[in-house]
């Protein structure tokens, strides 16, 4: 038997299913088993990935059936045989990139298909469908019933840098906005540096709002513009304000106002916020360099981060400015990557005992 970690996808033809099979082709311990398709099964991978062929070139995707069919028996085959040296858990992988509304019931299914068959799972949704702890709290915002209400307290939302001790078998990656929003401000709530009332401005590219062409997302529409949307109104605002107070420990208020921005792939945020105590540019900075002095993936610096230094990796370039009373954080991630699949394998990494860097460390190109 392989020694590499049964991997399975769903989220199909979408862009962040499309990022996990790239960053899985790179990495060294996950082997891709099958990819679910709501639309395609059957179809060519290549088909709708011309990107990846080189590495999949008779890869098709799978339906459900069959995916759930894989996943059982290669997880029963593995309980059956524990790992040699005790090198990592013997569980599959199973990462979400599915519409939320639809992820939790799918992933409800399958673990309880794999359970059934003896085997052992670990998931990441990146879906939005288990970030709340209760279904209550998700109907609220997503205004229908929770797709799997009782598999809730099997996830816990957050950014991997900023929880040590996950107590859940699976994960909820907070999203891409959310992402450069925790990491930028949940440092100085958790440091008591600053009052919880933050003000948040993120321009994020045409990726962030996936495959399907709408109006906002044409080329002709976006290209060359700049404008924001869901002024106060974004729905992953009470998200972020959930995230933020598991992982600081403080209940603050976001004020979210979201740009589209006028490039593919990358989100830049600016976070402003009073400060309890005046301090300058450098002791914020510090501030923040200490919280990720043990983050890899995370640097924090006097220059303002740039999206082309960050984009296609799962790199987070954060700087900070203070005058007074008022302090700017500054980030820029990846949307499709850190913010979505590249957090995910980093999670999964954790979760299965391998390096929580493996498969991630390509720098971004730099120039795209
Ligand atoms: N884009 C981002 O930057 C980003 C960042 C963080 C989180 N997310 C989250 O990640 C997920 C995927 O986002 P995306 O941008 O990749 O979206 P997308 O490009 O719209 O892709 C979603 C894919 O889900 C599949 N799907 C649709 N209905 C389905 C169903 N009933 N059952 C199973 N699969 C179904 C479709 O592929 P098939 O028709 O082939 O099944 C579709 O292409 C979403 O939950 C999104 O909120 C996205």
């Amino acid at each position: 038997m392989s020694e590499r970690i049964p991997t399975y996808v769903l989220g199909g033809t979408g862009y962040v299913a499309g990022e996990l099979l790239r960053l899985i082709a790179g990495h060294p311990d996950l082997e891709l088993k099958a990819l679910l398709s709501d639309s395609q099964p059957g179809e060519a991978v290549g088909a709708f990935f011309p990107h990846l062929r080189t590495s999949w070139p008779d890869l098709k995707f799978s339906s459900l059936e069959a995916l759930g069919n894989a996943l059982a028996a290669e997880g029963r085959s593995l309980a059956a045989n524990p790992a040699p040296g005790g090198r990592g858990e013997r569980a599959c992988a199973l990462f979400s990139a599915a519409p939320h509304g639809v992820s939790a019931a799918l992933i409800d299914g399958l673990l309880t298909r794999a359970a059934d068959a003896g085997a052992r799972v670990r998931a990441v949704d990146i879906s939005a469908d288990f970030r709340y702890s209760t279904a209550a709290a998700y109907e609220k915002v997503y205004k229908h019933p929770h797709g799997a209400p009782a598999r809730i307290s099997d996830f816990t939302c957050a950014v991997p840098e900023q929880l040590r001790d996950l107590r859940t078998p699976h994960v909820a990656h907070p999203g891409c906005f959310a992402t450069a929003v925790l990491l930028a401000s949940v440092p100085l709530l958790a440091l008591k540096m600053i009052e919880p009332r933050l003000f948040v401005a993120g321009i994020t590219g045409s990726t962030g709002s996936g495959r399907k062409p709408t109006e906002g997302t044409h080329h002709p529409q976006r290209h060359s513009d700049l404008y924001a949307y869901n002024a106060l109104a974004h729905r992953h605002a009470p998200e972020v304000t959930a995230c933020a107070l598991a992982a600081s420990g403080v209940e603050a208020d976001f004020a979210f106002v979201p740009h589209s921005g006028p490039f593919a792939r990358g989100i830049h945020m600016t976070v402003q916020a009073t400060l309890t105590k005046s301090i300058d540019s450098g002791a914020a900075i510090a501030a923040l360099q200490d919280y990720y002095k043990d983050s890899f993936f995370v640097r924090v610096d006097a220059g303002s981060p740039r999206i082309k230094n960050v984009v296609c990796s799962n790199f987070a370039h954060l700087s900070a400015a203070a005058n007074g009373r008022s302090i700017a954080v500054t980030c820029a991630v990846d949307n499709l990557n850190k913010g979505a699949a590249g957090g995910a394998v980093q999670w999964m990494n954790r979760m299965l005992g391998l390096e929580e860097t493996a498969g991630l460390t390509a720098p971004a190109p730099g120039w795209t």
